[in-house]
């Protein structure tokens, strides 16, 4: 199986959707946290300090700082503002109640995990841990001296994020790789930003050998690592690493279901994503985007002074939007924009892979239409006018709040340029860019009172002809909409 192979046999069309309907099996739904049994675990305080630092601030690349000078709690903070619990919902009809996080994921179902390793941090032992959101509590898998090269030179944090496809494959069948793809994208910078705000560097490491990653992290056969992200820093209280002999405690998580159903598509996929330790040896930069202008400049962006903290854990994926004539600003829109455009650290991120369209309908100053998004200078280029609402609703397979929003995107990526620069392994990094496009989205939303919601389903060649795309010039990756969120019956803090 290639990229272009899975991408092209997981595309939705009527037809598709038609052809196989697809019953939930609910008895053998994933059990969306992982966990370790029995190992030591390394209690994260509760309440911890709050990163201030206003959010629009951090998009635009300012660093905050943090008062905390111990392991723990710099690693509560760390994981409070990027993975944990931040909200639930509760099903009426049932009384269950189910967790929201910081993170967002498709369907909710998380495929992501958090593992970490430390190296010298003050009152921590060293070692490989696992994050435990359901409890905010790392668990210890390993203890002692662990080769820290991973991605490089050693840092002394470095987390490494896994995919388990089975948690939405459940729901999503042989599409749901695309959706890990872009959890990892959110995860990863759900990570950077609050690590910026914090005081931190981070950096991504896409480029890796798959097999030894996962043999070093032990990690179960569904499980795959998919980004490794160092974090360095002045903000870090270190302390001199330990020398001391490595003991394992957690070689064995949880079993998520009774049963797995295997999609061949998937473990395709991932298969030919995968790199050996010869490949992974130098990573070629990719050629860089096409650049071209519009005709209408953006205004100054609009400003906000709402803390990364509050924002972070407000941010919440809309059910759907205020549809009625309530606009928002083009200084707005400049300010979500230009929130995409700030550089990604990352040894894939040289050049970039996405371009972003927009679906305008309720924008000041801006005529309903559809248009371009250039990065620099940040300009738009109309290419349709007139009222997009039912189109951008009907390509979001029928999902009306793409239309009830103010505006929504197709983020198109430029798939074939990533397969040129990094072979089938850059069918992962268009997808990460995609998923850290749209938490940056997010994150600009929320700050600026607005709602967001990605959509990673649409009809990828109803889009493709919509939008009058060659093939040079991308696929339709992800879709977004921002608007004025309905209020959440169901939602509790
Ligand atoms: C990659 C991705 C794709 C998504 N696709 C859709 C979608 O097609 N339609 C939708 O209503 N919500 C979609 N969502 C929103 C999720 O349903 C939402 O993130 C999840 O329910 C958790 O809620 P939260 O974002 O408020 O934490 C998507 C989210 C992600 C990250």
């Amino acid at each position: 199986m290639t990229w272009r192979q899975y991408h092209e046999s997981t595309q939705h069309s009527v037809e598709s959707l038609r052809r196989a309907p697809h019953v939930l099996d609910w008895v053998n739904m994933p059990n969306p946290f992982g966990h370790y049994e029995g190992v030591p675990v390394l209690d994260l305080p509760a309440d911890p300090p709050y990163p201030d630092i206003a959010a629009l601030d951090v998009l635009q690349g300012l660093s905050g700082t943090t008062p905390v000078r111990d392991g723990p709690t710099f690693l509560s903070q760390l994981l409070f503002y990027s993975a944990s619990i931040s909200a639930s919902k509760l099903v009426s009809s049932t009384g269950y109640r189910y967790a929201l996080r910081v993170n967002p994921s498709s369907g909710n179902l998380h495929p992501t995990e958090f593992h970490f390793l430390t190296q010298g941090l003050n009152e921590c032992p060293d070692g490989l841990y696992h994050y435990r959101p359901s409890s905010h509590m790392a668990e210890q898998r390993v203890s002692g001296e662990l080769e820290m090269k991973l991605a490089g030179s050693a840092a002394p944090i470095v987390f490494v994020l896994t995919s388990i496809a089975w948690r939405e494959a459940w729901k999503y069948r042989d599409r749901a790789y695309r959706y890990c793809l872009h959890d990892i994208g959110h995860a990863w910078q759900a990570l950077a930003l609050a690590a910026r705000a914090m005081g931190c560097d981070s950096f991504a490491v896409g480029h890796f050998p798959d097999d030894e990653v996962a043999q070093f992290c032990c990690l179960h056969k569904d499980e795959g690592p998919m980004l490794i992200v160092e974090l360095r820093g002045r903000s870090i209280p270190v302390r001199e690493p330990d020398a001391c002999e490595t003991v394992w405690y957690g070689r064995h998580a949880n079993q998520l279901s009774e049963e797995r159903t295997t999609y061949t598509r998937i473990d395709g996929i991932h298969g030919a994503t995968k790199l050996s330790k010869r490949e992974c040896r130098s990573i070629s930069p990719a050629q860089p985007a096409p650049t071209d202008t519009g005709e209408i400049k953006l205004p100054f962006p609009a400003s906000s002074r709402r803390a990364f903290g509050e924002v972070a854990r407000m941010r919440r994926s809309a059910l759907d939007f205020l549809g009625g004539t309530q606009s928002m600003s083009l200084t707005q829109l400049s300010a979500i924009l230009a929130a995409t455009t700030r550089p990604f650290f990352a040894d894939f991120a040289s050049a970039n892979f996405i371009q972003l369209y927009l679906y305008a309908h309720r924008v000041d100053g801006l005529q309903p239409g559809v248009y371009r998004f250039w990065r620099e200078p940040a300009e738009l280029e109309q290419i349709k006018s007139g009222d997009q609402r039912v189109a951008a609703a009907g390509l979001s397979l029928g999902q009306e709040l793409a239309g009830n929003a103010c505006v929504a995107f197709s983020m198109i990526g430029d798939l074939e340029r990533g397969a040129r620069a990094h072979g089938d392994r850059g069918y992962r990094y268009v997808h990460f860019e995609a998923g850290a496009i749209g938490h940056r989205l997010y994150l600009a939303a929320e700050a600026l009172g607005l709602g967001a919601t990605g959509i990673g389903a649409f009809y990828d060649e109803e889009v493709h002809r919509y939008l009058n795309l060659t093939p040079k010039q991308g696929q339709a990756v992800y879709h977004f909409a921002i608007g004025y969120p309905i209020p959440n019956p169901r939602l509790a803090a």
